[in-house]
């Protein structure tokens, strides 16, 4: 095994704020699977900042797999779930993706959100 790629996001969960206060439902239905949408508690206090790094970790993982988000990858390829303990992890749902396995971390401290992503092959 080796690391095929690296990748980080900062997000200010400010932004996020707005922008789910001028359109939550086409914010989050254009980021989120269903399945996702399921883990996430939409009536949370702390739904920006769980957002905004979740949001993070999805850019993180465009940087670290070297694309960007664009026609070979989208939001909703990458999905971000917590574990029982609370420990974050990637799952990809695209048949390209099955050599990878991934490592994610994710911290934030208001107003910022961040996301450390790791591509093992
Ligand atoms: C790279 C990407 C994933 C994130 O970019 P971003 O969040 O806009 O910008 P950031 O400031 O976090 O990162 C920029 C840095 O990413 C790095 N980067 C750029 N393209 C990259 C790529 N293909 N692979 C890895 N890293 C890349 C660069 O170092 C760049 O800084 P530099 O040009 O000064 O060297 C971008 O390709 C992208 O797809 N953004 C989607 C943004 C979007 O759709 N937002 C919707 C908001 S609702």
């Amino acid at each position: 095994m080796k690391i095929f790629g690296i990748g980080t996001d900062i997000v200010n969960i400010k932004r996020i704020e707005k922008i789910l206060i001028k359109q939550k439902k086409i914010f989050i239905n254009k980021i989120f699977t269903k399945k996702e949408l399921n883990q996430l508690n939409l009536q949370s206090k702390s739904l920006a900042s769980s957002i905004a790094k979740k949001f993070a970790a999805k850019e993180a993982f465009a940087k670290a797999f070297g694309t960007g988000f664009g026609k070979d990858l989208s939001f909703k390829d990458i999905e971000i779930f917590n574990k029982k303990s609370g420990q974050p992890y990637i799952q990809t749902n695209k048949k390209k993706f099955s050599k990878f396995k991934y490592k994610l971390s994710l911290s934030d401290d208001y107003p910022w959100a961040i996301a450390f992503a790791i591509i093992i092959k």
